[in-house]
């Protein structure tokens, strides 16, 4: 069979493999082609993949945004580019969120001496956070630009039983972050967008993961502001140590990019972060979006997030 023969065949979800990258998070998916329309059966080996390893990486799919959302389909509804940024999408794709144009307001903040700073998971001040998040990459720097992930599971396991228990009976309050003061016009622009939509929510500290029931320690340090019931003093101190524990290298993995990579991540059990070192840099990134709209997490015991404002996230 000639190679080009050979590249139109549909794929065969035999041939699907899921070829994990650390103990626990992060694997390449491989014998796929997501230009095309998936198999019933290869969507549910996807979908299993990812709630294993809680983000899934494919190499080498060139798909233009059409594809893009197709395959987000598969797996969910598509939410509007982003809740508060409204200001690029694209007429013809609204769920299609350019994540290279904003960059600059990221690129004018001073740097921090905090390791977790710019760690987050996507949207958590809805309500209703998205449930997934589908990233493409189509200009790439030659080095530089990784983004790491953490598995909040594992980070949740990875505490004490006393912990655990003590975390389980906490909220804490999400919210957009204002920029800088000292950032400039780009920053008036984006703290004039959050103020357009001011979505803050109350989210469980330890969340019930909705497919897999697992434990999951649902904070990061770009959304939560303050642990509920707590003094200030304490509050802070937990946070930092939280923190610091989910993004511990055994709970992370670093993806360095191709152009046609694609990173599908589990946002309800994740958090991600864009390394800065490619804003010390000349290198051009163009990277796009769709995420999945989501539902209201819960806690150990049921009870679910609130939200104190702004409306929910609504499929696009
Ligand atoms: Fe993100």
């Amino acid at each position: 069979m000639t190679r080009s023969a050979q590249q139109k065949m549909p794929p065969e979800p035999g041939r699907l493999t899921v070829n994990p990258m650390t103990v626990h998070i992060g694997a390449e998916i491989h014998g796929v082609d997501l230009t095309r329309a998936l198999s019933a059966d290869a969507v549910r080996r996807i979908r299993e993949a990812l709630l294993q390893w809680k983000v899934i990486f494919f190499r080498n799919q060139h798909l233009n945004h059409a594809q893009h959302i197709a395959f987000a389909r598969r797996f969910g509804e598509p939410t509007p580019a982003h809740a508060v940024f409204d200001m690029d999408s694209d007429a013809d794709y609204p769920e299609i969120y350019p994540v290279t144009k904003h960059r600059a307001a990221l690129a004018a903040r001073p740097s921090t001496v905090r390791v977790w700073t710019d760690w987050h998971t996507d949207v958590t001040a809805a309500v209703n956070p998205p449930c997934g998040s589908i990233l493409r990459a189509v200009v790439v720097p030659p080095y530089g630009g990784d983004t790491m992930w953490a598995n909040l599971a594992a980070a949740h396991q990875g505490l004490s039983p006393a912990m655990q228990e003590f975390l389980s009976t906490l909220r804490a309050v999400h919210r957009f972050k204002a920029a800088e003061e000292d950032a400039g016009e780009t920053a008036e622009a984006y703290n004039a967008m959050v103020k357009k939509n001011p979505i803050v929510a109350e989210h469980p500290l330890v969340t019930a993961h909705p497919e897999t029931g697992e434990r999951v320690l649902y904070t990061n340090p770009e959304f939560v502001k303050k642990i509920i019931g707590l003094t200030p003093a304490e509050s802070d101190a937990l946070l930092g140590f939280l923190w610091e524990h989910c993004i511990r290298a055994d709970y992370t993995v670093r993806f360095k990019w191709e152009e046609g990579s694609i990173a599908f991540w589990d946002n309800r059990a994740t958090q991600h972060l864009a390394v800065r070192d490619v804003y010390q840099t000349d290198f051009n990134r163009e990277f796009y979006r769709v995420t999945l709209n989501g539902s209201v997490p819960v806690d150990v015991n049921g009870n679910p997030s609130t939200p104190l404002s702004g409306n929910p996230i609504n499929p696009a």
